[in-house]
Parts: structure tokens; C-alpha cells; sequence
């Protein structure tokens, strides 16, 4: 069983601004590529989450006693299709900027802030790598807007 629980809200009225979706979990092992291509990411099991596959600028909350850490990301969902094609475990991965540490086994609450494309597979891990620097840089400039979204 997960531990993971998602807070998708539904059915907000129309004047309202609709919360963004909010993932809270239990950080998983990956399987350390993302250390490889220079993007390490912390990973939540995400099976049944109502979020298609997806990119996402973000923060993630550190859960600690004692310690309140929280940071801008870059969020992807989805199956990894480069690596796995369709039948890749579903994941949340999100890179944290400017942090470096294992969250292992550490409860994280990633809030989805602004959607930037949509998972897809890459010919190559060095297209999937450029990719990825794009998507950084374009997080970092939203970074003091996210800051201001998540309260
Ligand atoms: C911001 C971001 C965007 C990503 N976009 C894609 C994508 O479009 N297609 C894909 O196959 N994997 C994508 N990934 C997932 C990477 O393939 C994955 O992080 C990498 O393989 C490392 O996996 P691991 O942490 O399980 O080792 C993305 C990861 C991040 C952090």
C-alpha cells in the first residue's frame, strides 16, 4: 500500500482561485539515473493520481519535526517513457533547486503550481538532458512567484 495521499480539489466555484494539486508522500529510492544526468530527484509512488503526464514548476515542503525546509522544483509525472516506454512504474520525481541531500524515507508535500509541457519520450538521454536544463531555467524564473504561491 502507498503511503502517498493527493489533494486534487474539485468542483471550486467559478469566482473561486482553485488550489493547486497537492501530493504528500514518503520519499521512494529511484534507481539513481537522475544523480547521472545531473538532476536528482526525490521520488513519490503517484499510481492513482488524477494528473495526466506532466511537467510541472512547483514547491516541495520537507516535512521534518523541528525543521520547515521548503523549495522551488521542477516536478515531472509520469512513467519515464524514454527509459521505459508505457510500462514504467508511475512516479512524482521532483528536483529540488538549490538543495543537495537525500530525502530517503523523508515525508515531502509537493504543491503543483504551473504546468510547463507534457512528459514525452526523447530519443536520447542527451535530449532528455537538454530538456531538462530548459525546464530548470525556466523554474528558477518563476522561482519568487512560486515562493509567493505557496504561502
Ligand atoms: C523536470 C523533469 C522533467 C522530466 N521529463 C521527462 C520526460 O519528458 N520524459 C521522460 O522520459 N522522463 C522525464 N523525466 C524523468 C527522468 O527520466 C528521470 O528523472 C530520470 O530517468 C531519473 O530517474 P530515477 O530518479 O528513477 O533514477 C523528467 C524528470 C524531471 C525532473
Amino acid at each position: 500500500m502507498s503511503a502517498t495521499t493527493v489533494r486534487v480539489p474539485r468542483g471550486a466555484a467559478p469566482t473561486a482561485r482553485p488550489s493547486p494539486p497537492v501530493v504528500r508522500g514518503v520519499v521512494a529510492r529511484g534507481d539513481q539515473r537522475g544523480r547521472l544526468l545531473g538532476f536528482p530527484t526525490a521520488n513519490l509512488a503517484v499510481p492513482g493520481l488524477d494528473v495526466p503526464d506532466s511537467v510541472w514548476s512547483g514547491t516541495v515542503r520537507v516535512v521534518r519535526e523541528g525543521v520547515s525546509g521548503r523549495y522551488v522544483a521542477a516536478v515531472s509525472i509520469g512513467r519515464r517513457p524514454t527509459y521505459y516506454g508505457r510500462h514504467g512504474v508511475r512516479l512524482l520525481e521532483a528536483h529540488l533547486l538549490d538543495f543537495s541531500g537525500d530525502l530517503y524515507g523523508e515525508v515531502i508535500e509537493v504543491r503543483l503550481l504551473h504546468l510547463l509541457r507534457l512528459q514525452r519520450r526523447f530519443p536520447t538521454s542527451e535530449a532528455l538532458q537538454e530538456q531538462l536544463h530548459l525546464d530548470v531555467r525556466g523554474v528558477r524564473a518563476q522561482a519568487a512567484d512560486l515562493a509567493r504561491q505557496a504561502g
